[in-house]
Formats: C-alpha cells, structure tokens, sequence
C-alpha cells in the first residue's frame, strides 16, 4: 500500500510521518521544493511539534518520499489532501490553494482511487466543490472514484499524539466511499469512527470550533461582568463548573487559523441563503471575541493612571504576541492586534515575546523592549499586569 499526502504542512507533515510510521510508503506532494528536500534529508521543517524529528529523521527520504511534482504520486491508489482554505477579508472561504491541488490531482487519478480531503470548510464541500472539480480535470465520472472526507483534529505542538489517541471521525460521499475510506485509514488510525456521511464528518469539525468560539465568548463576557459588579471570576467559574457547566476561560480573544474562522463558514452559508437568524449567536460570539481587544487597551490605559508620570512616556510592555502562548503563530492573533492598537493611539508601546528575537519583533512593524525597562507589563496569557518601577 502507498498513500500520497497533498500538502507538507502543520497539518499534513505530521499526519504523513504518523501513516510512514505504521509501516505504510508515503509520497509526500508538496509545492515548496525547498520543504520537500528538507524533508527528505530527515530535517524536520517543524522542531516545536513533540515527536516529529525522530519521525522525520527515521523516514524522510525512505519511508517518506518529499516531491512537488503531482506525477510522481501516480502509482498510489489512495490521496490525502491537506492543504489551507481561509476567509478572505469578507469572511467568505477562499478555495483558491484548495481548487488548484485538486485541479493537479484530478490529472493523475484513475479509476478505483479513492480521494480523502482533510481540511476544515464548510460542510458540503466535498460532496460538491471537491467531487465537480476532481471529475472535471480526471475526465473520470463520479462513480469511478472513491471519495470522502476525514476532518483533521489536531493541535499544534501535539498533533503526533493527537493523531494516534484522539477520536478521528471519516464519512463518504456516499456509503461505499465511507466504506473503503474507514478501511484505508484504519491501517494507521486507531481510534477511528464512520460516520454517514462526508457532510456530517464536515460538520462535526465546524460545530467544534463554534462550540469553543461561543463559549469563549460566553466567558468574555461573564468576566467583564464580574468585574463591574466586584466578583472574582475565577472563583465564581471554580465554584460553577460542574458535570454540567465548562465556563471557559477569559482572553483577549481568539487567533489561529481554526476557532476564529470556522464560525464564518456557516454564518456565511446561512447569510448566502438568507437565514440571518439562524446564525446571531455565532455572529455575535465573533464581535464579542473580536472586541476583547479593545476592552483590554482600556484596561491598559485604567492602569497608566496608577502611574506617576505622563502618559505619553510610560513605557507600556505587551508580553507576548502570538495567538497562543508556546506557539509560535500569529494567524489572527489578538494580541499582535492589541500591540498594534496601542501604538496606533500614540502610546509608548512595545513587546517582549519568549518565542521572538528583537528582529522577529520589528519584522512584525513594532519595537522590541525588555520586561524590565517597562513601566507598565502586560502579560496577554495570563490577564495579569506588572509594574517593573
Ligand atoms: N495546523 C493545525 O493546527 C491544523 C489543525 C486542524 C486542522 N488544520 C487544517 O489543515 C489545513 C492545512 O493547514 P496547515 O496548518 O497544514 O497549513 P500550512 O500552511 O502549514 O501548510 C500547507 C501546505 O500546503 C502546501 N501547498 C499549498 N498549495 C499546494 C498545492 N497546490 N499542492 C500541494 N501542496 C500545496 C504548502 O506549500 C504548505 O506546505 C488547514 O486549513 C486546516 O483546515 C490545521
């Protein structure tokens, strides 16, 4: 058996060192070149994912083959594409990355394969987009192909051990796609359960992305709250949360290239088919998220006038500006946006990230500043604040 995986990325590396590990040949298709011969000299491109160098350095160029040419993954009968699809800057997905390894794809397909996208969009993707778009560029009919869809769950920085211990969910487009493609992937997925269909499976990724998203704006909210009334929020959630209640935590809201987005799938689709009812918790948990950023430069400013000096020179410290604490990923991150929101208002505002150089930092447009030269610390992860003089 050989699986070729379509696209080399966060995602999809990881998921081919996990399948060349269970015994299987991988050919790995990649556009960037550069990536590719990384990977096949055993460099592995992501050091901060848990597991991956040894996986890398046992398989590359063996096991796993790295290659940009779509051609060289013709003899493998099953395909696994991996590769981004983003909300523009009006939230709608941009298929574009998506349309063109499909288009490549569909040029070395033949009948009997079967296609398995991985990819979070919008349900009903696969079953339309994907099928119409592999068919036109194969010249194959639909029948003559296998196809469904197997939502990636990871998380970064652990995705070897999620892809291993994590339930996985696979559904077909239709009931002998799902069939075939349970059978492929239990060669080296574990934990893997079939589901109806490719759009339920579509869905179930989307749904958890809303779930958080909407919680977390839930917490956001009963923060700002308890702070208006007096209440310690931490306590009240310690004390809330039962079998039946997961408060979430409070932030300055939500990055990356997951939870922020998946809601615009479906708040989108329901706007397309003039639902708009149908999606206002969703719309509104985005606002409520997205705003956080703006409460906490407020905060920012209450705490300024705790010091005893002008505001213009009180050297303001934001520490850390990745979306996640221990990543090193700044997709929508709102602390990158709180940073640049104070400097826009003309405050003496700088960073200081455990995970960034001070070249890193004004590559991202914004002054580097040690914590202890800073009049005021703000520590984005953990809420807190700190006076360093
Ligand atoms: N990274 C995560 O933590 C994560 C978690 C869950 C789900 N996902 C899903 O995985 C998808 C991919 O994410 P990622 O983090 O791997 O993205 P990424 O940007 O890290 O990697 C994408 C890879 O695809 C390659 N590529 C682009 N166009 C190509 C083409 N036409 N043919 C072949 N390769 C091509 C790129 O060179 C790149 O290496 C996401 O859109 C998301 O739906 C990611």
């Amino acid at each position: 058996m050989q699986i070729a995986i379509i696209g080399l990325g966060n995602a999809g590396l990881p998921l081919a060192a996990v399948v060349a590990d269970s015994g299987i040949d991988v050919v790995g298709v990649d556009i960037n070149e550069e990536r590719c011969n990384r990977i096949n000299r055993g460099d592995n491109p992501i050091p901060e994912e848990v597991g991956l160098d040894d996986l890398i350095k046992i398989h590359g160029g063996k096991r796993l083959v790295a290659t940009a040419k779509f051609e060289d993954a013709k003899g493998c009968k099953t395909f696994i594409v991996i590769v981004p699809v983003f909300v523009d800057a009006g939230y709608n997905p941009d298929f574009s990355i998506m349309k063109s390894a499909l288009l490549s794809l569909g040029k070395i397909l033949k009948k009997g394969d079967l296609v398995v996208l991985e990819t979070t969009f919008p349900p009903g993707t696969t079953e339309e987009m994907a099928e119409s778009l592999l068919t036109q560029s194969s010249g194959l009919s639909k029948s003559d192909f296998f196809l469904a869809y197997s939502p990636e769950r990871i998380m970064t920085g652990y995705s070897i051990s999620r892809l291993r211990e994590f339930p996985k969910v696979i559904g077909g487009r239709d009931e002998e796609s799902g069939i075939v493609a349970y059978q492929a992937y239990k060669k080296f997925i574990n934990n893997l359960h079939l589901v109806s269909s490719a759009r339920v499976a579509e869905m179930i990724k989307v749904m958890e992305g809303c779930y958080r998203d909407v919680n977390i704006a839930l917490a956001n909210e009963l923060f700002k709250i308890c702070q208006d009334l007096g209440v310690d929020f931490m306590e009240a959630r310690d004390k809330a949360n039962h079998q039946f209640c997961h408060i979430h935590l409070p932030s300055t809201g939500v990055g990356g290239h997951c939870i922020p987005v998946y809601p615009w799938f479906l708040i989108k689709e329901m706007e397309k088919r003039e639902h708009f009812s149908n999606c206002r918790l969703l719309r509104t948990s985005r606002e409520v998220n997205d705003e956080m950023i703006l409460y906490w430069a407020e905060k920012i400013l209450l705490q300024c006038l705790k010091i005893n000096k002008p505001l213009s020179s009180i050297k303001i410290c934001i520490k850390g500006i990745t979306f996640r604490a221990g990543v090193k990923e700044f997709y929508h991150s709102r602390n990158l946006a709180l940073a640049r929101m104070l400097v826009e208002k003309g405050l003496d505002a700088y960073v200081w990230d455990p995970l960034m150089s001070e070249q890193d930092v004004q590559n991202k447009g914004l002054r580097y500043l040690e914590p202890g030269k800073a009049d005021l610390l703000f520590d984005p992860f953990n809420l807190e604040f700190e006076y360093s003089n």
